[in-house]
Order: C-alpha cells, then sequence, then structure tokens
C-alpha cells in the first residue's frame, strides 16, 4: 500500500536539511578571522553570549570553528577576570558605543567593560564532550575559572547571588523588569548616536531613546571610575540580581565542575559543585516570587523585587533552581501565561507587553533553547518539545531572524541572525 506518511517524513527531512544548510551558510557567511559576528547589519564584532550559542550550534556539525570561536572570546578575558560583552577585533565604523566610547585593551584588542551571562561554559561542556579534546579544554580552562571567581568575588553581594550593572549585561536589555531601576536616576545630557534609533524600519522593534539615555550614562559613569568593580558597587545607580544570568551562573559552575572532574581535578570540582549549590538556595530564597509563580530580579538599589513575568523567570529551569514545589508553580505559569500565544514563549507577558519590540514580548530562539534543556531536566519532555517545535517553525517559515513576533510568528530585528541558525542546527542536530 502506498504510505503517504513516509512520503511526507521524507519531504520533511528534506526541507530540514535544506534549512540546516542555510544555517551554515549564515554562520560560514557571519564568520570573520577565528570568531563570528551576531549580524552583519547590526552587530559587527563578537559579542560574548552571541559566540557561545554559536559555538554550541557549531559543536556537531564544524567542531573546529566552535572550538577557535570560544578561544578567540577567552583570549579577551580582563586580568581580573571580567569578560567583555564586545570583543573590537576591528574598527568598523558605525557602531555606537565603539572602541573609543569604552576606552578599554586587553593585549591590543579593544574590549567594551562589561559582561554577559556566562553562557561560555555550557558551551565549552557541549564542544568538550562532542569532541574529547583535552587540548581544548587545557587552552580554555584557566580563563573559565578565573571569570567564575570573578562573578563571585567582584558581581556578588553574599558570594551566592551575582548581580549586573547594565541592562546590557543581562542580555535582556529593554526588559521591562528594568523600567523602575532606570527610572530611578537622571542620566543627564547625553549625546549619541545609534543606527536602529535612526531606522525607521526599525525604530518601533528596538529600545527607546529613553532606554538608551541610560544605557549610554551607565556606561560613561562606570569608564570614569575606570571600571573598578568596588567603587561601582557602591556608586551604580543599577545594581541588578538577575534572574536569567543567575540561572546561566548556576549553570555554569555545574558545567565547570563536569569539565574539572573530566580533568581530574577533583578539588576544583567539588569547590564549583558546593558554589552552584550555595547559589541555588539563596535565588529560591531571595528572586521566587509566589504571587507571580515565577523567579524575578531583585534591585539592590532600589531595595525590592522586580515583578515582572519574563522568559528570564521561566529559564531558571536551565540552572535547575526551583524546588519541586516551585516547579509546579512555574509550570502552571508557563501554561497559564506563556504558552497563551500561537508561538512559545514570549520574551514577556504582562502590562508592557509590546509583540514586536525586542525583550518585550518577541520570542528569541536562545532562551527558548535554555527553556526546553532546562525542561527535560525537571522530565517535562512534552513543554520542552512544543517550545522546540515553534522555535523550528518559526525559523522555517520566516527565516533565522533575530526575533519573532509571538502572536503572528513575523521575524524582527535583523535577518540573517548567528545564534538562530546555530541553535536551528543544535535543534535539529540528530533530525
Ligand atoms: N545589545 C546591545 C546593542 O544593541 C549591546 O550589546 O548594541
Amino acid at each position: 500500500m502506498d504510505d503517504g506518511r513516509d512520503e511526507d517524513t521524507n519531504a520533511d527531512r528534506a526541507a530540514t536539511e535544506e534549512r540546516r544548510t542555510e544555517a551554515l551558510d549564515v554562520l560560514r557567511s557571519n564568520r570573520a578571522e577565528g570568531y563570528t559576528i551576531p549580524s552583519a547589519t547590526l552587530y559587527p564584532f563578537q559579542w560574548n553570549w552571541d559566540s557561545a550559542f554559536i559555538a554550541l550550534g557549531l559543536a556537531g556539525v564544524e567542531p573546529a570553528a566552535a572550538k577557535e570561536e570560544v578561544e578567540s572570546l577567552c583570549a579577551a578575558t580582563w586580568e581580573s577576570g571580567l569578560l567583555p560583552h564586545i570583543v573590537f577585533h576591528t574598527d568598523a565604523e558605525g557602531y555606537f558605543p565603539g572602541p573609543e566610547e569604552w576606552g578599554v585593551d586587553v593585549e591590543e584588542t579593544a574590549t567594551s567593560g562589561i559582561t554577559q551571562p556566562p553562557m561560555v561554559v555550557p558551551a565549552v561542556r557541549r564542544i568538550y564532550e562532542e569532541t574529547g579534546d583535552d587540548g581544548f579544554l587545557d587552552r580554555v580552562y584557566p580563563a573559565l575559572e578565573r571569570h567564575l571567581e570573578w562573578w563571585v568575588r567582584e558581581r556578588s553581594f553574599d558570594t551566592s547571588v551575582v548581580y549586573v550593572r547594565h541592562p546590557w549585561e543581562t542580555g535582556m536589555d529593554d526588559s521591562p523588569a528594568w523600567t523602575d531601576p532606570l527610572a530611578a536616576f537622571d542620566p543627564g545630557e547625553v549625546v549619541y548616536e545609534r543606527e536602529d534609533r535612526k531606522s525607521d524600519e526599525l525604530a518601533d522593534q528596538r529600545p527607546t531613546d529613553w532606554d538608551y539615555d541610560r544605557y549610554v550614562s551607565l556606561v560613561r559613569e562606570a569608564r570614569a571610575v575606570d571600571w573598578d568593580e568596588f567603587d561601582l558597587r557602591e556608586s551604580c545607580p543599577f545594581l541588578v540580581e538577575d534572574a536569567l544570568t543567575n540561572a546561566i551562573f548556576v549553570r555554569a559552575c555545574d558545567d565547570f565542575a563536569a569539565l574539572a572532574a573530566a580533568r581530574g581535578d577533583d578539588t576544583a570540582a567539588t569547590t564549583w559543585r558546593e558554589q552552584a549549590e550555595q547559589s541555588r538556595e539563596a535565588i529560591r530564597d531571595r528572586l521566587w516570587d509566589e504571587e507571580l509563580g515565577t523567579f524575578v530580579s531583585y534591585d539592590r538599589v532600589g531595595d525590592r523585587k522586580l515583578e515582572a513575568n519574563s522568559v528570564a523567570g521561566l529559564a531558571s529551569v536551565f540552572g535547575e533552581i526551583p524546588t519541586k514545589q516551585q516547579f509546579e508553580r512555574l509550570r502552571r505559569t508557563l501554561r497559564d501565561d506563556l504558552l497563551a500565544y500561537e508561538f512559545a514563549v514570549p520574551s514577556y507577558v504582562g502590562d508592557a507587553f509590546d509583540p514586536d519590540r525586542y525583550w518585550r514580548g518577541p520570542v528569541w530562539i536562545n532562551t527558548n533553547w535554555l527553556v526546553a534543556d532546562g525542561l527535560r531536566r525537571y522530565g517535562s519532555a512534552d513543554l520542552a518539545d512544543r517550545i522546540d517545535r515553534d522555535s523550528r517553525r518559526l525559523v522555517e517559515r520566516e527565516g533565522f531572524f533575530e526575533y519573532f513576533n509571538p502572536e503572528t510568528g513575523e521575524g524582527r530585528g535583523s535577518d540573517r541572525f548567528s545564534w538562530s541558525a546555530a541553535l536551528y542546527l543544535e535543534l535539529t542536530d540528530s533530525a
């Protein structure tokens, strides 16, 4: 008998293969010398957590490029252990704030003066498990350790919960969660030009001038004290214990412990496993919001919870932070609030929801990936599959956009965006 289903499956497979080829093409065309830019139109340098997601996606298909990606990022680690959020390998024009604005060099390469969530550690674990390359691990291990130690020493009030001092550090730049702490200070007169604010096509999909004034003033104030973290702990008007950064930090500690164990360093493995556990306990206590049924962020300057229902809270599962009881509640929040949209998972739901604007509603492929990975750790494969399916559906329909409208699925921001391509490869790895 004719089996129509087999034919469908073959057609689906062929379509997936075609998309995978396109994904590799995006990554290759965005690749520079040893690293990949996030997008040719908006982000012409190396970005920290972008590189980590790109390396993760490349691990299964081009492991040599994945290793190079991570090694070039790690080479920019400051002596203190800060891993910058941008590495300016070239002096491309047109991006603000560029190298002159930050005024920092590491071994003659300009960098920014803030960081991003330490996704690089889970990426290294993925590459190491794929390749078993001990030489690679030896080369990046010291930078990763220095970086994690830096978070504990310089970015935590209690050596447990870590904080950020700029919305860009969270990766979720204009999340409505940051509105109150940003509104609490006056940025003064700041003069600058941003390409995405000048573009008619993008202006409605990006952070506003109100946000950018504050982003720029935070950079200038930190530069004025020469990026001294202990000084900034006293003077910076934005100090936030972000739910997403903490989830990734905890997972990074666990993954680093696994890497330490693989190198036979049991002492380091125990230290980082204990750090992860200590941080988890403190996060469960401080960042859980029973009413919203999710994890939120904490404003250390205003001494208050920042009550926003965002994908950051859900991503807590990536660090195995929720207790069993918290997870049951979180799952209800996911089902009732976040899966109510045609496409999972909106970056935010609530009064400030905007389906087209950056981190105020759109779906992002990287946060979908984090949440699905975490849900599987809690045995919720059905929900994880739904999220993975939506990520694939969005990319297959629209292309490798930076983010997507959760109601209509339309692609937003930049096209040919590297981490959307890389994570598509990871999602369809065994297809
Ligand atoms: N995401 C910010 C930008 O648009 C900073 O990393 O440049």
